[in-house]
């Protein structure tokens, strides 16, 4: 039994009193829920979340990390510093990292290591652009994008970190996937596990549909057959609003 994920992404927007706010009304808002709960704010609100959230059961994660343990690597931060934060999770290969900042799949890959080697949560992010979907390529970028990000990892790991489908073209365009678009997605990804490691990890792993999720739409994504959790951008931004979504999980 895969327990649903809800994680807002909130990208670069909050400052650290701006998240106390938030967490304050939100922890007023959210619904009792067997889903987990996964705050996902910029590095300067990390350890301010992750003070408040200390037995709420609410979780912290990061949006990205670097490589490397230590080093000359201005502006960089360590796995090891999102854990002393208290995060438990961290985004690895977001499509604004893959296509604003360059990253390419090796990169993502060593990411995922450097996260899994302390102890964090990868939750890795593939998805295709508008252009490779019309192409009918989406299966060979998410198939490539699985094969660096995972390869050399033991099967054991990766039934700890979580897949998240976020299509290129959905991420804060308000244009969604479509049930079986995000479905189809999921599946497939779901099936590549399975193929490549094993029938019980690809049973085992979570995997969240992101790009455009609101509260009138999640509900349905959650009740997808392969989909365990909605990645949430700017609706997570709205306590209420993302109080909604958790509520969607109908739990
Ligand atoms: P969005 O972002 O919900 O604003 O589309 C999703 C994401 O980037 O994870």
């Amino acid at each position: 039994m895969r327990a649903p994920l809800i994680a807002g992404n909130w990208k670069m927007h909050k400052t650290s009193s701006e998240t106390e706010e938030f967490i304050t009304r939100f922890l007023s808002l959210v619904p009792q829920t067997t889903a987990e709960i996964l705050l996902i704010p910029p590095y300067t609100s990390l350890d301010r979340a992750g003070r408040m959230l200390r037995g709420t059961g609410i979780a912290l994660g990061a949006q990205d990390l670097h490589p490397e343990v230590r080093g000359a690597f201005t502006g960089a931060v360590s796995a090891e510093m999102l854990v002393d934060c208290g995060c438990r999770y961290v985004l690895v290969g977001h499509s604004e990292r893959r296509h604003v900042f360059g990253e390419q799949d090796d990169l993502v890959g060593r990411k995922l290591c450097a996260a899994l080697a302390v102890g964090l949560r990868p939750v890795l992010c593939v998805g295709e652009t508008l252009s490779e979907r019309r192409d009918g390529a989406t299966e060979r970028v998410l198939e490539r994008q699985l094969d660096s990000g995972l390869r050399g990892l033991m099967p054991n790991a990766i039934a700890d970190l979580v897949m998240a489908y976020e299509p290129v073209w959905a991420i804060g365009t308000g244009e969604t996937a479509t049930a079986s678009q995000a479905q189809d997605a999921a599946a497939w990804i779901r099936g590549w596990v399975c193929d490549r490691l094993s029938r019980s990890t690809g049973d085992a792993v979570r995997i969240l549909y992101g790009g455009s999720v609101k509260p009138d739409n999640a509900s349905g994504l959650l009740a997808l057959a392969d989909v365990d959790g909605v990645l949430v951008g700017g609706a997570s931004l709205d306590p209420s609003g993302f109080a909604q979504i958790v509520a969607g999980t109908g739990i």
